[in-house]
């Protein structure tokens, strides 16, 4: 049986890029889906490109930041396939900007599609998830730039919200048939393209830069991991997939070590210099632990 055999799926964003991508893989899965996009004419030509290989896709067209129209889009798929197994969150903006130049358009604009968006969408295919009592499984879409990145402090900020809320959808919903994920891929996409200009200053700030972008494709096996069965079991989590390098992405935690006193002003900078200055957190895009070898250091290109 194939990896997403009858599964009913909605792919938001899926007309270009990292979306479609997604699609035509989970297509290929067995998978029935419901492909959104923004651009009408972008869902519709890769709903019927995966018809015209004997898929099962249909398209709807809307902006996913709009409450109403999430819930249209979730209902389209119980309505065409009288259920919802799957939904992967991956419709998302980048509106570049440092913290000087940030304009209050854009930073709404990317609050609206990345976070509300993904909100709107998840609260609805939660809620027709739960009726069904079967195992089901929302993909949220963060980035590596949740870590903080140059010019991509408001975008970051925006897939950072995403991330929290998957932690918080998990917790609510582990004793439940809907886990709850969430993928951060790296793709050569029109999105990321858009980030060239600042490749070379993000560089320079991140411990960690790839040298070369993949294809879209090499990220849909993830997403497709994460809606099938065999990833009943895993939730909360946020699963990085870059390239050939598979990873979590860590939550964030009250670090150790954890001291206790009555922090008075002289305590706490007693603390400081005897122990906190010494550990502040590292910045930016890193692995974890150990700094990873001279390959992973070379330029010039990164993610978004
Ligand atoms: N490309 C990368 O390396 C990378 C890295 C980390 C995260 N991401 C995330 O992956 C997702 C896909 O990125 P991509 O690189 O394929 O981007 P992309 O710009 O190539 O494609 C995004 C698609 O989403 C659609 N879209 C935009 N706003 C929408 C809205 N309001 N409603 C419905 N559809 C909308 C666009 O029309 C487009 O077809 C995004 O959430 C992005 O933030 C991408």
């Amino acid at each position: 049986m194939k990896l997403l055999e009858g599964k009913a799926i909605v792919i938001t964003g899926a007309g270009a890029g990292l979306g479609a991508a997604y699609a035509r893989h989970a297509a290929r899965r067995g998978a029935r889906l419901v492909l959104n996009d923004v651009a009408s004419d972008a869902a519709d030509r890769i709903a019927a490109e995966i018809r015209a290989q004997g898929g099962d896709a249909r398209a709807s067209a809307g902006d996913v930041s709009s409450w109403a129209y999430a819930a249209e889009l979730i209902q389209a798929c119980v309505g065409a396939f009288g259920r919802i197994d799957g939904l992967i969150n991956n419709a998302g903006i980048l509106r570049h900007g440092r913290v000087t130049e940030m304009t209050e358009a854009d930073l709404r604009a990317m609050l609206d599609v990345n976070l509300v968006g993904a909100a709107a969408c998840g609260t609805h295919a939660v809620k027709a998830m739960l009726a069904q009592g079967a195992p089901a499984s929302v993909v949220n879409v963060a980035s590596g730039s949740q870590a903080g990145d140059i010019a991509l402090g408001g975008y970051g900020a925006t897939k950072a919200a995403v991330a929290s809320l998957t932690f918080s959808w998990a917790l609510e919903l582990r004793d439940t048939n809907v886990r709850v994920n969430a993928l951060s891929p790296l793709a050569h996409t029109a999105m990321a393209e858009s980030n060239m200009r600042h490749l070379a200053e993000q560089s320079a700030s991140r411990e960690v830069v790839y040298t070369t972008l993949p294809d879209a494709e090499v990220s849909a096996p993830a997403a497709a991991f994460l809606l099938s069965d065999r990833s009943i079991g895993v939730t909360g989590q946020v699963l990085r997939i870059a390239g050939n390098e598979l990873s979590f992405i860590t939550h964030p935690m009250i670090a150790e070590p954890v001291l206790t006193g009555d922090w008075t002003d002289e305590a706490i900078e007693a603390a400081f210099r005897q122990t906190l200055a010494a550990r502040q957190q590292r910045l930016g895009l890193a692995y974890e632990g150990a700094k990873p070898s001279a390959a992973g250091y070379q330029k010039p290109r990164g993610d978004v």
